[in-house]
């Protein structure tokens, strides 16, 4: 088969390498891709924001299905445009996609169907927030309405921040809405559940734990994710089966009903606090860097598992997953989730001698005059899998060192609530 695959990530990377796996593959097109996926696929440098380019691309490699990485696509109905041309594409619906593409509508939903989460006020002038201010007490969670890369939630510690930051939001700081959601701050342990899912189906497709802030022991600024380890212990057997009764089948459900069925991977957020699950946001897509945690550790054929769900056959096959643990440690550029340079090279990846337990997945990179430098913030995701996570963390770190990049940085304590509990 010949795949295109939307995107240019470290998750992209991850999927591609799967993709290239796979004896039913024959040719890939990344569209944009990176340095790392340009050794697998040929790239196209093609703006993921126009539909129709991407759809001649389709006709001239002769692609016969899609997968999409990233949200933006997602939320603006590439799904909905490829399939009016009759183009096989794996992710949900424009419809569908508002699960991560308006915070409004899933809190919505969440009411309507009883769904365990932060209770939330959906405001759209300073009267209401001033009012919801007077009901709940502090810190408060701000979040903008609409997609902001990351971007648009605030955790409050004070009311005079929360106007500030929602009058902001008001007036236009994030393009994708106006509106926001005030929430009660919900104190417990992050984690992350998986799925992937047809029309008339699900199955577990992995468990992980991303570490948002960029510096160690959890502080500083939110980026887009500094490292994360699979499987998320904190999920336990009990803690599963409330997920998929009170979270996952209402929503599921919902969306069947409204005749806009879900289709992709759903990324469940959730705060576990006291062994009960609530949740945070869902994602229409897989994670990025959980992806390149939860990949290395399936069995299965992943392109066979797609076709399966992009055909709503999934109840007809298995998902297999090895028992090894894995984790993935991201290199940034410097400056990162702030201002940083780009175009820096980056030398010394060929020294690395990975074994069959290691992989280097890019993200932000570019190959200019054969030479690999790099192209944003998140650069390089260093992933091993193994036995014990303290170990894998070591090995990682080694190969980052052997790696020598000066215009990058990462943390060090990926894992650390699990690692120090041992
Ligand atoms: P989100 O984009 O909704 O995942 O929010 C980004 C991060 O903010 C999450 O990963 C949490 O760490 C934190 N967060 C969001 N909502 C809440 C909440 N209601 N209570 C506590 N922390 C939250
Ligand atoms: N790592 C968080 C996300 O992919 O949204």
């Amino acid at each position: 088969m010949n795949i295109a695959l939307i995107g240019s990530g470290g998750r992209e990377h991850a999927i591609c390498q799967k993709i290239h796996e796979s004896k039913l593959t024959k040719k890939i097109i990344c569209i944009p891709g990176n340095a790392g996926t340009k050794n697998i696929a040929e790239n196209l440098e093609i703006d993921i924001s126009n539909f129709n380019k991407i759809y001649k691309a389709i006709k001239i490699f002769k692609i016969d299905l899609v997968i999409v990485g990233p949200e933006e696509p997602l939320v603006k109905g590439l799904v909905n445009f490829l399939e009016t041309k009759k183009v096989k594409v794996f992710g949900p619906n424009k419809v569908a996609s508002r699960l991560e593409g308006s915070k409004a509508f899933m809190k919505k939903l969440c009411k309507k169907y009883n769904i365990p989460t932060a209770k939330f006020k959906i405001c759209r002038n300073k009267k209401e927030v001033k009012n919801f201010l007077e009901k709940i007490s502090l810190p408060i969670v701000v979040k903008a309405d609409g997609l902001a890369a990351g971007k648009g939630v605030t955790i409050c510690k004070n009311k005079k921040q929360v106007l500030k930051i929602s009058e902001e939001i008001f007036k236009g700081k994030f393009k994708s809405s106006k509106k926001l959601v005030l929430e009660e701050f919900i104190q417990g342990e992050e984690a992350s559940y998986f799925l992937i899912v047809d029309k008339y189906t699900f199955k577990f497709f992995g468990t992980a734990q991303d570490h948002k802030r960029v510096k160690e022991n959890d502080k500083g600024p939110n980026t887009g994710g500094m490292g994360a380890y699979s499987p998320a212990s904190i999920i336990s057997k009990t803690i599963e089966k409330k997920i998929i009764k009170k979270i996952v089948k209402p929503t599921i459900f919902a969306l069947r009903k409204a005749k806009n069925p879900y289709r992709g991977f759903l990324y469940v957020g959730l705060m576990i606090r006291n062994n009960e699950p609530y949740l945070i946001e869902f994602n229409v897509r897989m994670g990025d860097p959980e992806c390149q945690v939860i990949l290395p550790r399936l069995k299965s054929d992943f392109l066979k598992v797609i076709i399966y769900a992009v055909n709503n056959n999934l109840d007809k096959i298995n998902i297999d997953w090895k028992k090894e643990k894995s984790m993935t440690i991201v290199l940034c550029s410097k400056g990162y989730p702030g201002v940083y340079k780009k175009n820096r090279e980056i030398k010394n990846l060929d020294r690395l001698n990975l074994d069959k337990k290691s992989f280097v997945f890019h993200a932000g990179t570019k190959i200019i005059k054969d030479r690999l430098v790099s192209n944003g913030g998140r650069v390089l995701n260093i992933t091993s899998t193994g036995n014990n996570f303290y170990k894998i963390r070591k090995k990682i770190i080694n190969l980052i060192s052997m790696i020598n990049w000066k215009y990058g940085f990462f943390r060090k304590d990926i894992g650390w609530k699990i690692i120090n509990k041992k």
